[in-house]
């Protein structure tokens, strides 16, 4: 087993790097400008604490849940900072569990990615540890245990890291909405069973109630003419939602942190676990109460929140932030592959089921080495085929890709993403040009999936 993804290893280092002939257009000169290569830490140095605990928080709706939480909240606290800021964690570890604290995607020092083995100790119960960085990108992040995830995540430890422009437009309100669903007993209590076989078969664990921030009575109180910036972000293990703002004037202006190449129509956009949405509503018509609903799957509906619309506030009039700068790779697919990843299931292993990517389970970190080499700087195109019947959003680390093409027909999303799902029997291309260096895992973030064995790391590394 071990040779072969060597083999493979050696034939994509081997293989000539991926010159454009001279009438394509350079997908890399087309990349230039779209994300700093270096961090630039001319900020303030921002310290936190977080200690995760099991506790016991008023959720839901309103009665006492036992949950394992950051500082004693769910979601865990907001750290925001500047684009240029130093965040620095002091974090604690109180859990019965070993624990790590991966930044999803924020392009840190490899050594700050929270992978257990990979890239650092397994944090002991009773044990603390320090991360620092300095973000290169502004926007919505957010921070997760990547230790048994399936557990950890699910029992409610996760927390928005936010990382402001240097001048952030003036909106009238910045809100986020994180958007969980538990899986509850007769008892009200997290159901203490996990990857059960169930889950593992199917998409994941999908909780029987859905909240936002933890609750299901969350409400926002605008008034019209307020101009608001809603972030969202899925930290369900499995769920997908479809948004629906209700009507209102609702315009996507980034996806997973990074700003689009312009405001873009709400739409249907799966917000797959991991995903983060930042939309800015046009707020109009007080007086008024609108539902916010989830269709991902169109005949049952769920409720997820409510905005309530009072009088009326002056409106504010500015540009949107969302002009950035984003390569269109519509000679793309004409590139060649670099590689295609197989996804597929089969029997095996401690769980029963096992989740592979190219027929390797992922065998524990510590028996982690890279299934691919990037070149640091260089275009990529890597396919993804679902050989199975069931959802895959896909996340990499350390790095944005554009989704190029879904079963083989070109999609032009102007913008970047770090997770994109992958439906049933589907195949889908990305293009990517990594900046950063380093051994970072590439997984499913249905985390029973994950946790099954779907899970790689994929090098990237200088050219030679
Ligand atoms: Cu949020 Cu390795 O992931
Ligand atoms: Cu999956």
């Amino acid at each position: 087993m071990t040779h072969v993804r060597w083999t493979l290893v050696l034939l994509i280092a081997a293989a000539p790097g991926c010159r454009p002939a001279p009438d394509r257009p350079d997908p890399v000169r087309e990349f230039a400008g779209s994300y700093p290569e270096a961090a630039t830490p001319d900020g303030a140095l921002k310290t936190f604490e977080l200690t995760a605990a099991e506790t016991e928080v008023a959720l839901i709706d309103g009665g006492a849940l036992k949950v394992w939480a950051y500082n004693g909240q769910v979601p865990g606290p907001t750290l925001r900072v500047r684009l240029g800021d130093t965040v620095r964690v002091r974090f604690t570890n109180r859990l019965p569990q070993e624990t790590t604290i991966h930044w999803h995607g924020v392009r840190v020092p490899n050594a700050m990615d929270g992978v257990p083995h990979a890239t650092q100790p397994p944090i002991r119960p009773g044990a603390s540890s320090t991360y620092e960085f300095t973000p290169k990108d502004a926007g919505t992040f957010w921070f997760h245990p990547h230790v048994r995830s399936s557990e950890q995540i699910e029992r409610g430890l996760y927390g928005l890291l936010i990382v402001d422009d240097r001048a952030p437009p003036p909106y009238t309100r910045d809100v986020a909405w994180i958007l969980d669903d538990w899986l509850l007993g007769a008892d009200r209590q997290i159901v203490p069973h996990f990857n059960t076989p169930h889950d593992l078969m199917h998409d994941g664990r999908w909780g029987n109630a859905i909240t936002v921030n933890g609750r299901t009575d969350t409400a926002l109180k605008v008034a019209a003419g307020e101009r608001v910036r809603l972030r969202l972000l899925n930290a369900s293990n499995g769920r997908i939602y479809v948004p629906d703002l209700g009507g209102l004037d609702a315009k996507i202006i980034a996806v997973d942190g990074l700003y689009t190449r312009a405001p873009l129509p709400l739409a249907r956009f799966e917000l797959a676990p991991g995903n983060r949405l930042d939309l800015d509503l046009a707020i109009t018509g007080g007086g008024r109460s609108l539902v916010v609903t989830d269709h991902f799957i169109p005949q049952r509906p769920n409720r997820l929140a409510e905005i309530e619309i009072d009088g009326t506030a002056a409106t504010p009039s500015f540009a949107s932030p969302a002009k950035a700068h984003v390569p269109a790779w519509s000679s793309a697919l004409s590139m060649p592959l670099t590689h295609e990843f197989r996804l597929d299931a089969r029997r095996g292993g401690a769980l029963g089921i096992e989740w592979t990517i190219d027929d390797q389970a992922f065998a524990g970190h510590e028996h982690a080495h890279p299934s691919l080499v990037l070149a640091r700087g260089r275009w990529s195109r890597l396919r993804f085929v679902n050989a199975s019947a069931r959802l895959h959003p896909i996340h990499l680390h350390g790095m944005f890709f554009k989704l190029l093409a879904r079963d083989g027909i070109a999609v032009d999303e102007p913008f970047f993403r770090d997770t994109v799902l992958i439906h049933g029997r589907e195949t889908i291309d990305i293009g990517l040009v990594p900046l950063d260096a380093g051994d970072w895992m590439m997984h499913c973030h249905i985390l029973e999936h994950a946790e099954a064995g779907m899970m790689t790391m994929l090098a990237v590394r200088d050219p030679a």
